[in-house]
């Protein structure tokens, strides 16, 4: 890390000097790396002015879940989800982030029952009654990038697969209570996977979350299945996603080798995903995309 005198301009762009701004920060980070801990470098840390604009991209990404929520019904297909996401994203000043992402040939992601996640749209998927489907839709605005999925339960769900979408969302809002700045992202690893082993699920290790904002997929990588007082610092201005993926039976999953995307359960069993973005704050956090 750069030296930076303490009479010069903070890292962060405030304009405050270095020893009115973060230099004590600084400190209690270095404190915390020399006692084995993981700590954040610098440009995980997000700049207020970053933060504005990532917000702005979060309100396209949640204005987008919500147009598929309004329409999304049985019989319908996959495609035509994909469609959607790409129509509102357009109108809205937005681009699809998936799209070309890695070679991912799609605007968006649609995961269906045994499918944990990167499920591609469509023409020949459709919507099934009892079907739950995970929409995992990811928006970059003015260069800045947001990342949120919801599941929807089409027509009569069973009461076995609406549990499972039910457990999973709480898993992710008791996870978020354990977002503080100076705690550690196992905290939060612990408390959604001891949530979703209670229930009797099994939580999905291969596949994590991820640091998210300037890039679409940046560090730390954020594991569900972590310890208390593990994995990386938390500290003001990071911003991360809480996404784990629960399956109803066991956690091994596979890659579809035809496509190089989907993950599928591999007993075929259900799995559910909920995704959210938190930004850590001075006390405590704040949901930019759910
Ligand atoms: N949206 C996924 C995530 O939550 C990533 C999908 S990568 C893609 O991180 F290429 F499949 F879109
Ligand atoms: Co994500």
């Amino acid at each position: 890390m750069v030296k930076i005198g303490r009479n010069d301009p903070c890292w962060c762009g405030s304009g405050k000097k270095y020893k009115k701004c973060h230099e004590q920060f600084d400190e209690k980070i270095s404190y915390i790396k020399s006692q084995g801990h993981i700590v954040p470098t610098r440009d995980i840390i997000k700049t207020p002015e970053q933060i504005q604009g990532i917000k702005e991209s979060c309100k396209i990404n949640i204005a987008v879940l919500d147009y598929v929520a309004q329409n999304i019904r049985e019989g319908m297909t996959t495609q035509e989800i994909d469609d959607l996401v790409a129509s509102k994203t357009a109108e809205l000043g937005g681009i699809p982030a998936p799209l070309n992402y890695q070679g991912y040939p799609k605007t968006v992601c649609t995961s269906i029952n045994d499918v944990v996640c990167h499920g591609i749209p469509s023409d020949k998927v459709i919507l099934k009654d009892g079907d739950i489907v995970n929409v995992d839709c990811s928006t970059i605005y003015n260069d800045y990038f947001s990342d949120s999925s919801r599941m929807f339960c089409i027509g009569n769900v069973s009461e076995e697969k609406r549990r499972l979408v039910d457990i999973v969302k709480e898993c992710v809002e008791i996870g978020l209570e354990k977002v503080v700045p100076w705690g550690f992202l196992g905290d939060m690893g612990q408390a959604v996977n001891e949530h979703a082993m209670k229930n009797g699920y099994s939580v999905v290790r291969e596949i994590g979350g991820h640091g998210v904002g300037l890039e679409f997929h940046e560090d730390p990588w954020v594991s569900y299945v972590s310890k208390q007082g593990e994995e990386m610092l938390m500290v003001p201005g990071m911003i991360f996603t809480i996404e784990p993926m629960v399956n109803m039976g066991t956690e091994k999953v596979y890659c579809d080798k035809k496509d190089g995307w989907t993950i599928y359960t591999a007993d075929k069993k259900p799995s559910a995903q909920w995704e959210i973005m938190v930004l850590v704050t001075e006390d405590g956090h704040e949901v930019l995309a759910y």
